[in-house]
């Protein structure tokens, strides 16, 4: 399975802070944004890994990462966004790189506290469609937001008024490579991008969306708010430090209710 974060857009939500750099670079407690998602990949032992950008501070990516020796890796891919299409229009630029596996795509300001092995893992054995990683958040008018009816998914609403449930659809997603044809039949939304709930929506519609719930803490770190709590998470619990539960013991059911379709 391939890996792609995607460390584009304005961040104008973090302006003035993002006026002469690229969101994805700013300090987290002690490291860069970006080297979050990209131990998560690592993690789930993923390790061909791209990395979408874009703007005027793509060439500090290539400076900060290198090759990725910082986390154990002996190469990286990079590729450069021109304009602002958002989170789907960002992923367009992965089908090259993706040459036909399956992937998992992390938005670059997702941060967690603990693993998504257990999940890439379910992904393997899945046959064909999507995956994606749920949480249960205070404010889920900020995010996309899962509709579940007798315990399935019935629709996600992106940044809904009123919010049908608690759950997050949180930046983690797993696809299989029909996502590029999928991307070319999105229309932009209202807000002028093409969305990534869009996409999700129509693996529900097909039946092959599934899903999984996260352990330990999840926190985007795209608003001044989200940034601060993700520097005080990082600061007092540390990113990535969950260990994976073993797969064995989930798939025999010994951890139900903690994860599940
Ligand atoms: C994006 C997605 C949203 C998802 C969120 C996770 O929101 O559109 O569905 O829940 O990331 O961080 P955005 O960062 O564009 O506000």
């Amino acid at each position: 399975m391939k890996g792609v974060v995607l460390a584009g857009g304005l961040g104008t939500r973090l302006s003035p802070l993002t006026r002469v750099t690229n969101k994805h670079l700013l300090p987290v407690y002690n490291r860069p944004m970006i080297f979050y998602p990209i131990e998560t990949l690592v993690n789930a032992e993923i390790r061909d890994i791209l990395i979408v950008t874009g703007g005027q501070n793509a060439g500090d990516f290539l400076r900060l990462l290198s090759d990725g020796k910082d986390f154990g890796l002996h190469h990286l891919n990079y590729a450069y966004q021109e304009g602002e299409g958002g989170i789907a229009d960002a992923l367009r630029l992965a089908e090259h790189f993706t040459a036909g596996e399956k992937l998992c795509v992390i938005l670059g300001d997702n941060i967690i506290q603990g693993n998504v092995l257990e999940a890439k893992r379910r992904f393997d054995a899945q046959e064909h469609g999507g995956h994606i990683i749920l949480k249960q958040v205070p404010d889920p008018e900020r995010f996309g937001c899962a509709e579940i009816v007798d315990g399935r998914i019935a629709r996600i609403h992106e940044k809904p008024k009123r919010a049908k449930s608690n759950y997050a659809v949180t930046g983690i997603y797993f696809y299989d490579a029909t996502i590029f044809e999928r991307i070319g039949k999105l229309k932009p939304s209202a807000r002028g991008e093409l969305e990534i709930t869009d996409i999700n929506n129509m693996f529900l519609e097909e039946g092959t969306l599934t899903h999984s719930f996260l352990d330990g803490w999840w926190t985007d770190a795209g608003t001044f708010e989200s940034l601060r709590r993700a520097t005080n998470l990082v600061a007092e619990t540390g990113a990535n430090r969950l260990p994976a539960e073993p797969v064995a013991a989930a798939a025999a059911g010994s951890k139900q209710g903690k994860s599940g379709r």
